[in-house]
């Protein structure tokens, strides 16, 4: 989910960096040999592999923390994200496309009774921060995707310890969701921790404990399984080839990479040949860009596909002609080493699924989204993704 906060960020960071010259700083530095309980304070937390469920529903459309699952030796174990003193039990989606953690309280009436709730009232390490507000996401997932208000969340500010087994973040920033749209009613999951790539929460407190600040997500289909996020590290026995990294675009707590083309079925045009940013959201199923990028793109798969009038921004075509259909889109990105690379989405993740409003349409993968260009699961699950927060970078592998 792209939240407007991160996009609220990346502006704010764009003005910071408009008004504020870089003044150079003069450190004075003092020869001095650090104390040996100084280097021995950031004692090195070694990587966490969460095993992660499929929010699925005819498509894949998130994955999120259900078990939680330790290698963290000596000792092997298992447990959930908690918060709170005694623990509760919080699931969470983990979405690069935010940057915060909220999730379901007891504060919230009806709209969130599908979900487990938090019970701050119950937990002795809770601090009230006192501050209400609220959380527009821009992109949703699956069919139906909505480009408005629908995806809003009401929270209250607070502090809590945060853990993932045995690893703890005490006073970690958070919000408890008190009111939510319908939209989020349906979600198998409490609430959603933000991993952008500015790291916040739990993930900046164990980086601040030693844990190396990068994490990888191994985001399967559904069929497939064993999907996982991998915190503080690299999988490797998830991928076989090389991992090919590429430098952010920009300092914004969005990850973004810079494309110079794309290309659907092997063609591309003047349109698709602009230079443009793009989001990478685990958090959103489908791909959004420009009107004319999208219509351009439609136009090399198949003249069939319109808007889909109910749906500002959605597209669909009959669902018995979409199977066939060859959609092929290549990304072109350039490596660190200056070489260009593709990431590809094949033909088979066009379908997103029939509309409810018209189960004879189905919706096809790209929707219209005027400002922005940003892919999310439907290509993240083809690679082993790893989101590089100290080397602001993202590095892919073929699966
Ligand atoms: C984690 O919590 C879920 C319920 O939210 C529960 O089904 C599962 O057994 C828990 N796992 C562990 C290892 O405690
Ligand atoms: C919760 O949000 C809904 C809109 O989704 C609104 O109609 C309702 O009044 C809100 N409830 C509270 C208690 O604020
Ligand atoms: C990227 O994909 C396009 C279209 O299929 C192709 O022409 C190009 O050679 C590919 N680039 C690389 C580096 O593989």
């Amino acid at each position: 989910m792209l939240s407007l906060l991160a996009l609220g960020l990346f502006l704010a960071s764009a003005q910071n960096s408009v008004s504020a010259q870089a003044v150079p700083q003069t450190i004075q530095l003092q020869s001095r040999v650090a104390p040996v309980s100084a280097t021995l304070r950031r004692r090195a937390l070694n990587p966490v592999t969460v095993p992660l469920a499929d929010f699925f529903l005819g498509t894949d459309l998130q994955w999120f923390g259900n078990k939680v699952t330790f290698s963290n030796s000596p000792a092997h174990f298992s447990g959930n994200m908690s918060v709170g003193t005694p623990p509760q039990t919080v699931s969470v989606v983990f979405d690069t496309g935010s940057s915060t953690l909220e999730f379901a309280s007891t504060l919230c009436g009806a709209p969130c009774d599908n979900q487990v709730k938090f019970n701050s009232a119950k937990s002795s390490t809770f601090v009230d921060g006192g501050t209400t507000s609220s959380i527009t996401f821009s992109t949703g997932v699956g069919v139906d995707p909505v480009v408005g208000a629908n995806y809003r969340l009401t929270l209250r500010s607070g502090t809590d310890t945060v853990a993932i087994g045995n690893l703890k973040a005490p006073a970690t920033s958070l919000f408890l969701i008190t009111n939510q749209t319908a939209k989020f009613g349906i979600d198998p999951f409490s609430g959603i921790q933000g991993m952008s790539a500015r790291a916040q929460g739990i993930f900046a407190a164990l980086i601040s404990q030693g844990l190396p600040s990068l994490f990888s997500l191994f985001l399967t289909p559904l069929s497939v399984g064993n999907a996982e996020m991998t915190v503080g590290g690299i999988d490797t026995t998830k991928f076989t080839g090389p991992l090919t990294f590429a430098s952010l675009a920009s300092t914004s707590a969005a990850w973004t990479l810079s494309s110079p083309q794309l290309t659907v079925n092997g063609v591309t045009n003047s349109v698709l040949q602009a230079r443009r940013s793009i989001i990478f959201d685990s958090g959103t199923s489908n791909i959004l860009f420009p009107t004319a990028t999208a219509n351009a793109m439609y136009a090399l798969i198949s003249s069939d596909i319109t808007p889909f009038a109910a749906e500002p921004g959605a597209y669909g075509i009959a669902c018995n002609k979409i199977s066939t259909l060859p959609a092929v889109i290549d990304i072109t990105f350039t490596s660190q080493s200056g070489s260009p690379f593709n990431l590809t989405i094949p033909s088979s993740e066009l379908n997103v699924g029939p509309f409810a409003s018209n189960p004879a349409i189905c919706q096809t993968l790209i929707n219209a989204f005027d400002g922005l260009s940003l892919v999310g699961g439907s290509l993240l699950k083809h690679y082993y993704s790893v989101w590089d927060v100290g080397n602001q970078r993202l590095g892919f592998a073929a699966i």
